[in-house]
């Protein structure tokens, strides 16, 4: 598919033009709204990446079609793809709301279709959080996350208020406060992530 046609092609690109191992971040948003705080704040995530990190969207989860098991055999194109891309990341950042207090429908239909692969078990996972009003949907994510066997950097993982702030994703990255935030934590997720025994 297209998608990840770039996608690896960004990978490669990168490996080859800067001669280093990258570190290859996986920025999942749990919102398909086009104005989505949680989609500005990984957008201004990608910003802040510090040198040696390269952050990818993945903006599939509205092409997967409904879980269903007895697809597990022979997977559907968007499925095959979503598992190559996840294999592809050396980690995942995550930045999900709180619909009636529970995960997204369709952010857990995506993780529905990770929980058996090969590529997801041990995927260390930065959660972000655009909502401080958001813990319910945050605990029933953590609860999914653990026992899908993702490692939750906690070090990495965030809560802001992003709510109806109307920030861009640039002057998030420009502001005082939320700036070295997410800066802090996406150099406390490279640091694990070079030092996977730590
Ligand atoms: C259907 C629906 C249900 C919601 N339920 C909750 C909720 O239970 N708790 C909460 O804190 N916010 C709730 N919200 C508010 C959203 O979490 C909030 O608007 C958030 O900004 C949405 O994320 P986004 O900006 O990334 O789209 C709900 C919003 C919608 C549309």
């Amino acid at each position: 598919m297209e998608h990840e046609a770039q996608f690896v092609r960004k990978f490669t690109n990168f490996r080859i033009n800067m001669g280093v191992e990258m570190v290859r971040l996986l920025a999942v948003s749990g919102s398909l709204r086009q104005a989505s705080s949680n989609s500005i704040l990984l957008r201004a995530a990608e910003r802040l990446c510090p040198e040696g990190v390269l952050l990818i969207h993945y903006e599939g989860i509205d092409k997967l079609p409904h879980f269903n098991p007895d697809l597990l055999e022979n997977p559907p194109e968007a499925v095959a793809e979503l598992c190559s891309i996840v294999g592809q990341a050396d980690g995942l950042l995550i930045s999900c709301p709180e619909y009636a207090r529970g995960i997204p429908g369709s952010f857990k239909n995506m993780l529905d279709w990770l929980v058996s692969s090969e590529e997801f078990p041990g995927k260390p996972v930065a959660l972000f959080n655009a909502s401080p009003r958001a813990s319910h949907a945050q605990a029933a994510l953590r609860l999914v996350l653990e026992t899908m066997s993702a490692r939750i950097i906690e070090e990495a993982s965030i809560t802001v208020n992003l709510l109806s702030s109307r920030l861009s994703a640039e002057s998030i990255t420009a502001d005082p406060v939320l700036g070295p935030v997410i800066g802090t934590a996406l150099g406390a997720f490279k640091h694990r992530l070079e030092n996977q025994h730590l």
